[in-house]
């Protein structure tokens, strides 16, 4: 065989292999999304009558569709009337919920948005008797929602001032200076720091504020170095790291298939904050991504605990900031590569 007849051989061999693991892993991923989303239950209109599986799963149409309710109250004008078929869905969600797992704090979050709705129509005069005998139900059939005067829902009212006078803070130094990390020194994160970060990405924005993003934390050398092990990304500096958070979203949140990327958008977007969070605490950090094939990904769950329901985002290395260090530049794009502003209206959409 020619020199050159073999190198085609193995030039097609590995164009195959490449291939045919693209094709696992896709499966990988739609594999996990049909068995861990409750992507089938828009056939039944989001209703769950005892169909979907799992809690998280329940409390994520609870979650999406109270949430639905609340931003429709926030609008300038909201219809007297509106959301019927929504609201009884939400009620019907939110005693099944009850029955089948007991309380949660998201029903709270229902309930509070129910008797704003009640409310809002009550002053309109639209609202419909029958809704509001279930509304008034709710607190008969769920104990724990009696004679709770909650505020965990409605809207909030502003003023402009009062709104700008919270955005006054200079983020260009604060964006500028934030820069990977892969040199720490030795004094320890404390824990309560790494929650505290944990509890401001919690303010970052998620589809219907379903806040499918969880972190675990590592915390401290020996268990963050036994983290790393899984990850690839980290050689030459892992050693230093002091705790690794492992950001990830729950499939069990999503149901519906054109949601079926949205696990990484909204995972995404909470390891950002998180990150801008530590940096704030002054803890350093560097991201570590989990662009791994299924074997990796299942290892890492099965030795951590991670539900199988959950895509790992990427790892967060955490460290103290050494008295001197180096970082990568890492320098930008130009503007004129960074973005392209519209020249003029899209024709209306006809879909
Ligand atoms: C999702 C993601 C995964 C990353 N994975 C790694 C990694 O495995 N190892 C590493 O050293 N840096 C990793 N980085 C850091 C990037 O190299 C770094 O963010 C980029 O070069 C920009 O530099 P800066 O963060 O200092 O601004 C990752 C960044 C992101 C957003």
């Amino acid at each position: 065989m020619t020199q050159s007849l073999k190198y085609r051989l193995k030039f097609y061999f590995n164009f195959v292999q490449i291939f045919c693991e693209l094709f696992r892993q896709v499966l990988y991923d739609w594999g996990r999304f049909r068995k861990f989303s409750s992507y089938a239950i828009s056939i039944f209109y989001l209703q769950s009558n005892g169909r979907v599986q799992t809690s998280y799963q329940l409390l994520a149409l609870i979650q999406a569709d109270a949430h639905k309710i609340e931003k429709a109250l926030a609008i300038t004008n909201p219809r007297p009337g509106f959301g019927v078929a929504v609201v009884k869905r939400l009620i019907a969600n939110v005693l099944e919920y009850y029955q089948r797992f007991a309380f949660n704090s998201r029903l709270e979050i229902a309930y509070a948005v129910l008797q704003k709705y009640e409310e809002f129509n009550s002053l309109h005069n639209s609202l419909d008797q029958e809704l509001e005998d279930s509304i008034n139900n709710l607190e008969k059939e769920i104990i724990e929602l009696k004679n709770l005067k909650t505020q965990a829902a409605g809207i909030i009212e502003f003023t402009k001032q009062e709104y700008l006078d919270k955005t006054k803070i200079d983020l260009e130094e604060f964006f500028m200076n934030r820069y990977s990390m892969r040199q720490f020194s030795d004094q320890k994160v404390d824990l309560k720091d790494l929650q505290k970060a944990i509890y401001l990405a919690s303010k970052t924005p998620s589809v219907c504020n379903r806040q499918c993003y969880h972190a675990f934390v590592a915390n401290g050398k020996e268990k963050a170095s036994s983290v790393l092990t899984y990850q690839l990304g980290n050689r030459g500096f892992g050693d230093q790291v002091d705790s690794v958070i492992t950001v990830t979203a729950d499939l069990s949140c999503f149901f519906s298939s054109s949601e079926r990327n949205q696990a990484w958008i909204d995972g995404g977007l909470y390891a950002m904050s998180l990150i801008y969070a530590l940096h704030s605490l002054g803890i350093a950090s560097c991201p570590l991504n989990w662009s791994v094939n299924p074997k990796r990904d299942l290892a890492l769950k099965d030795a951590s605990g991670i539900p199988h329901s959950h895509s790992i985002i990427m790892m967060i290395a955490c460290g103290h900031i050494k008295d001197e260090f180096t970082v990568a530049k890492s320098k930008r794009k130009p503007m004129e590569e960074l973005c392209t502003i519209m020249d003029k209206p899209l024709p209306k959409c006809s879909l």
